[in-house]
């Protein structure tokens, strides 16, 4: 019976809103939700943790209004607290932060959680998971980075996989309620094998917003 309910667990999508026309914002944003999505992934990069920059507060709040989903925030970003500060007070669902950059994570998860956000860690390619052994009991999502950030339409890297499989053994011991994100690459190529492995949510830039039909391409990853 467990069995069943284990298989019968729909994946949550997340598009990546980098990926968007973004000379018609609104319109996409509009598009994704109505095409099924279960959030609206936005990525904050600053030019400075990453090699790109893209929007700050004014855009996510614009995106906020014409989005019927919730936000998964991904922030991607130097002096993380100071941004922190400038997304909650627009409610989003998740605001994740990288464990590579916050010197203090365990305060700064429970300052988002104390605000009435669900607080997420992301890890870098080249991050072990086993850093997360001590902050794990107390964060919402980890989101597993399977490219370097910075970019949309990068190639998956393999290697996530494993990464993602003995992530989810440490889920299931240390807290099963914490849900498991991975971004970068994600297609209908290989999400079978990230289902198969546990994975809980995707997100997907180039492969949904790429597609002729953001509907199809949201059931093809389910
Ligand atoms: C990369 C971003 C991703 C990216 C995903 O830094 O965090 O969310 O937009 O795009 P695709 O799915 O095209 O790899
Ligand atoms: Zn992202």
């Amino acid at each position: 019976m467990a069995q069943d309910i284990q298989k019968a667990k729909e994946i949550l999508v997340a598009p990546s809103v980098l990926s968007a026309d973004f000379t018609r914002l609104g319109e996409e944003v509009e598009n994704i939700c109505v095409a099924g999505c279960d959030y609206v992934h936005i990525d904050v990069m600053d030019g400075h943790f990453v090699p790109n920059l893209t929007m700050g507060p004014c855009v996510v709040e614009s995106i906020a209004k014409v989005a019927s989903k919730p936000l998964d925030i991904h922030l991607m970003v130097k002096n993380v607290p100071f941004f922190v500060d400038l997304f909650l007070p627009l409610k989003p669902a998740f605001i994740s932060v990288h464990l590579e950059e916050v010197q203090h994570l365990h305060r700064l998860i429970w300052y988002i959680k104390n605000n009435g956000v669900k607080a997420g860690v992301v890890l870098n390619p080249h991050t072990s998971e086993k850093l997360l052994e001590y902050i794990l009991p107390d964060v919402d999502l980890v989101l597993l980075m399977s490219v370097n950030p910075g970019f949309g339409g990068q190639s998956f890297i393999p290697s996530s996989v494993e990464k993602l499989r003995n992530l989810k053994a440490m889920r299931d011991r240390l807290n099963p309620q914490c849900l498991l994100e991975i971004d970068g690459g994600v297609s209908d190529k290989n999400i079978s094998v990230l289902k198969e492995a546990g994975i809980d949510m995707v997100v997907a830039g180039s492969f949904v917003f790429g597609s002729a039909d953001y509907t199809k391409a949201i059931a093809a990853l389910r």
